[in-house]
């Protein structure tokens, strides 16, 4: 790596998005080492814009081969297709390209890499490109892995409860917008809700999203699975390395701003007690138990997507043995879609690049 001595140069591609803002403030509040200012890229609609750096601004650059010069470390954020064709521009003048889109993820030369979990990972990059996995399975990780090394997981049910922000800052509008208009038809909503949910011209999301829950994320693909649900399917056998690890998964969209929750039923190859679960989730890195059910002078305790927005530890909570299978633990995990479903999670990457 080159400029140990003053750090590394950092280009930021998405830098003026939602996950590019991130991107901007966590490399600045976690110390990341970037050498001189960073290089701030979008594309050519917000050239010479001036974002915030420290105590100066940075004037933002267009997509070219050139932004890519001298560059160590390029965190992309600005959708699939950038990605595609830009990531082997920068990867070939010689920068990591830490990726957040789903282009490369499941590409064997291209780890995908959740930091606490498969940091070794990232060492075996023969394309130069790591990739971040999706926020859903992202959170979902952070829980399993500890269990997983204990248990030896076989099996996941996993249901997502998935933030409208998830899709985006035009989702959190979407979001907002229909919430102020249909507050005003509650008495329709609750008698003939259907009327209401027929009269919403829905953009972003494929039916009303507002007081409603949509059985629906991404796209669908094949197989009555949308693109999301194979996400957590492909992407969890690859992070944790379990070719054969059975996952059936729901993706669901539900009128929250930002958090992604995931109610789960994990199976293993040994049983597995409460108890014994919870000694193993204590103190993993990255996660948080919140975990009571208020009786006998326990506290009441559970994680909600409002209560991990901001925050950059993964929640899990409601940790219970399977009513009818000693193999089978079920639980709840919450994680901020934004932080440690990307922009974290991406910094957190080039800060293990950076540690090499
Ligand atoms: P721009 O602001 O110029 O559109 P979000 O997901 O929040 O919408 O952010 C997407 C990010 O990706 C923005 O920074 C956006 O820049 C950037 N972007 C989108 N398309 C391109 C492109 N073709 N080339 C470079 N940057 C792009």
């Amino acid at each position: 790596m080159t400029n140990s001595e003053q750090g590394l140069r950092v280009a930021v591609v998405g830098a003026t998005g939602a996950v590019g803002e991130e991107l901007r403030r966590l490399l600045d509040t976690r110390g990341f080492p970037v050498a001189g200012d960073p290089v701030f890229v979008a594309s050519e609609r917000s050239a010479g814009k001036k974002l915030p750096w420290k105590d100066r601004e940075v004037t933002v650059r267009a997509l070219s081969p050139e932004v890519f010069d001298g560059v160590d470390v390029a965190l992309f954020s600005a959708g699939g297709s950038t990605s595609r064709e830009w990531g082997p521009v920068a990867a070939e003048q010689g920068a990591i390209v830490v990726d957040n889109s789903s282009a490369f993820r499941m590409d064997p030369d291209v780890p995908l890499v959740v930091s606490e979990v498969n940091p070794e990972d990232a060492r075996r990059r023969p394309k130069g490109i790591i990739a971040n996995p999706n926020c859903t399975t992202m959170v979902l990780m952070v829980a399993a892995k500890p269990l997983h090394d204990a248990f030896d997981l076989r099996e996941m049910v996993a249901t997502s409860y998935q933030a409208a922000g998830g899709a985006g800052q035009s989702g959190i509008t979407e979001l907002i917008e229909q919430a102020k208009k249909l507050i005003d038809r509650a008495d329709e909503m609750r008698i003939r809700g259907i009327d209401v949910e027929s009269t919403v011209e829905p953009e972003k999301f494929s039916k009303a999203i507002a007081f409603n829950v949509l059985a629906h994320c991404g796209s669908f693909t094949d197989e009555r699975y949308t693109d999301e649900e194979w996400k957590l399917v492909n992407e969890s056998r690859k992070i944790l390395h379990i070719d054969d690890l059975r996952v059936s998964p729901t993706c669901v969209r539900v009128p929250v701003l930002v958090g992604h929750s995931i109610a789960a039923r994990l199976t293993f190859g040994s049983e597995v007690s409460r108890d014994a679960a919870m000694a193993a989730l204590a103190g993993a890195p990255g996660l948080e138990v919140e975990d009571g059910i208020g009786k006998d002078g326990e506290e009441l305790d559970y994680p909600t997507p409002l209560g991990s927005a901001g925050r950059d530890e993964v929640l899990v909570g409601r940790v219970r043995e399977d009513l009818g299978d000693p193999r089978s633990l079920n639980l709840f995990v919450v994680g901020d879609n934004l932080l440690k479903g990307a922009a974290l999670n991406t910094v957190q990457i080039a800060e293990l690049v950076a540690a090499e």
